[in-house]
């Protein structure tokens, strides 16, 4: 088994930790997606079809985000990475053709639980808690490997402008209902900064109606005291 990753005592805290992270706000959204729908799947009532097809459809939209954002990774980041430390993505690349394995692996089970009925149905859905458990468990020390050594090497290399920069091109090449799945897992699990530091440059570089629909899914997503705490901040 893997050593625990002790953050504390890595040696890549340095001058590189109060930079701007391009991982920092896309994986505390991920965290939270991956989090919520492994509790729904252990609590889900197999016998409730409406139960059933709620997580269904929230695990394959996980398994979308996570493939469309290693993709992400992959054709931006990664590229910045290698061209100033040679070989410096190569842990995270292959950490994600394992990903790519283990999400049609879970695709394969859904589809086959889907199918599935009775007792082999029960089966099923533990098998799929599990190993959703252990991809969710993967990526959690994959992600922590990513916001610290990934990071250090862009941070040691590049602006944080450079940074941003590389930002702006990932979500340009997203589709607008990507952008927004992505926002609605993000924007809750952020703190109050960097939500408002998130919405600011919104607020003052979107087109107002995208910036509306972004404010309407605040309202939905965020707990009436971070929905106030952003409204202030953006006054
Ligand atoms: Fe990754």
């Amino acid at each position: 088994m893997a050593a625990v990753i002790n953050l504390g005592a890595a040696a890549w805290r340095d001058e590189t930790a109060s930079r701007y992270n391009i991982y920092r706000a896309i994986h505390k959204g991920l965290r939270g997606f991956m989090t919520d729908t492994l509790l729904r799947v252990g609590r889900m009532d197999v016998n409730d079809e409406c139960e059933r097809n709620q997580a269904i459809e929230q695990v394959r939209g996980l398994l979308a985000m996570c493939e469309g954002h290693l993709v992400h990774e992959n054709e931006y980041v990664h590229p910045a990475i290698d061209a100033v430390v040679s070989g410096g993505a190569d842990e995270t690349a292959a950490d994600h053709v394992g990903h790519i394995v283990a999400i049609r692996t879970l695709q394969q089970q859904i589809a086959q639980f889907e199918a599935a009925n009775g007792a082999k149905r029960v089966i099923l859905a533990a098998e799929i808690y599990l190993d959703l458990s252990t991809f969710v468990a993967e990526n959690f020390e994959h992600m922590a490997v990513e916001e610290t050594h990934n990071h250090a090497a862009l941070a040691r290399n590049y602006s944080d402008e450079e940074m941003r920069d590389i930002e702006h091109r990932i979500v340009a090449s997203m589709t607008p209902e990507q952008s927004l799945a992505g926002l609605r897992w993000m924007l809750p699990h952020v703190n109050a900064d960097e939500r408002a530091h998130m919405l600011g440059g919104m607020k003052a570089g979107a087109p107002a109606e995208v910036f509306e629909r972004v404010m309407g899914l605040a309202r939905e997503v965020l707990t009436q005291r971070d929905f106030y705490k952003l409204e202030r901040a953006l006054a």
